[in-house]
């Protein structure tokens, strides 16, 4: 587990850790504090012990991590993707969970680093692994990254209201997203929990679970 460091400490490692990948793109601003944020609420909601919460916690922040050895002209390119771009930022969880795996104190986590785009069903990246093959924290963080960018804007697609969010996590439940975590996520937005922290530009225009 995450004992070697003090909480307090590994915190301010993955945080500079992500201002570096957040200088690089500015549409990656705050993307990893919000689903570090997410994924402990989720993981919390499911019930997971304090120590599970706090390595998801910092697995989270570092998800990305990888997209440090993807070209800025490809992660900042206003507009569409060629196939041959996609595939190239489908390496970032690869990438990530080799830098994560040097760091003896992050190995914990390199399973998150590399399984945030693994689909429940098998269908997603880079291992095609399925169901309970994917660990249960990166099954968390996939839910929390993906509500995180439909609701924040990104240089390809523009941004969706909070409550669309959550109906798209209902819509994918049990193909993308684990059921479980879905029924975490829509719970907690159903109770309001989240909507100050992740959604407050969506909430400041009014949203309605
Ligand atoms: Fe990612
Ligand atoms: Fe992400």
């Amino acid at each position: 587990m995450l004992a070697h460091l003090r909480l307090d400490d590994l915190h301010e490692i993955v945080e500079a850790l992500a201002a570096a990948l957040d200088a690089k793109s500015s549409c990656m601003c705050g993307h990893s504090e919000r689903v570090a944020e997410l994924s402990w609420q989720l993981a919390k909601t499911l019930g997971l012990p304090p120590a599970e919460q706090a390595r998801i916690h910092i697995g989270a922040h570092l998800h990305d991590i990888g997209k440090i050895g993807v070209p800025d002209s490809i992660l900042n390119k206003p507009g569409k993707l060629t196939e041959d771009e996609f595939a190239v930022i489908r390496q970032h969880p690869d990438i990530g969970s080799h830098i994560v795996g040097k760091v003896k104190v992050f190995r914990p986590v390199v399973d998150i680093v590399r399984h945030h785009h693994e689909r429940y069903d098998g269908k997603g990246y880079p291992d095609g692994l399925r169901g309970t093959e994917i660990s249960l924290g990166a099954r968390i963080v996939a839910v929390a990254d993906a509500f995180d960018a439909m609701t924040t804007l990104r240089a390809y697609r523009s941004v969706v209201t909070c409550s669309e969010a959550v109906a798209e996590v209902r819509r994918c439940r049990g193909s993308q997203f684990d059921p479980d975590v879905a029924d975490a996520l829509i719970a907690l937005a159903e109770s309001r929990k989240f909507v100050s922290t992740l959604c407050s530009s969506v909430a400041a225009a009014g949203f309605v679970g």
